[in-house]
């Protein structure tokens, strides 16, 4: 049989829905992140639903739509300061802990996530 995937491992299409809905209201508050992000959310939780399917393992829903995500590039237009890295990823595990992703596959997980997050780092805390 075939080595399970995060995606697998973390229960699949339902919870990473569930992860987006989590995630999105706490940006939507957050003081750093909220200015970046426009009123009507529903585009991006779409297309992040999407991208964090096929970066967990599972169908590569976002490619077919979007292409390559090249996600550092698209990310240029907003100045996204450490601090910001550190609050999407605080947002982040919140969410995680309010779903239930829990084990090794958080932890899989997680560790890809911070490594993505500042990766996306473009501007200096003192110019954001
Ligand atoms: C899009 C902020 C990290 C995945 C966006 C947008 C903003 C943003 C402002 C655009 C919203 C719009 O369409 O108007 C940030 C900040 C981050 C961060 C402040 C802090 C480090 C990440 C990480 C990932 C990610 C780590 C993936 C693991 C995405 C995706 C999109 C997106 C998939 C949609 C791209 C597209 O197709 O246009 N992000 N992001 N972001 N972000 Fe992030």
């Amino acid at each position: 049989h075939s080595i399970e995937s995060t995606y697998e491992k973390i229960g699949g299409d339902r919870t990473v829905r569930r992860i987006v809905e989590a995630f999105y209201p706490r940006v939507q508050q957050h003081p750093l992140l909220k200015p970046l992000f426009p009123e009507d959310l529903e585009p991006v939780k779409e297309k992040q639903y999407r991208f964090l399917t096929q970066f967990l393992g599972g169908p590569p829903l976002y490619t077919s739509i979007h292409g390559h995500p090249m996600l550092r590039a698209r990310h240029l237009r907003f100045p996204i300061t450490p601090q910001r890295a550190q609050a999407w990823l605080q947002c982040m595990a919140e969410a995680l802990d309010e779903v239930g992703v829990t084990g090794e596959a958080r932890d899989e997980m997680w560790n890809r996530l911070v490594i993505a997050a500042h990766h996306m780092v473009n501007t200096p805390d003192e110019a954001g």
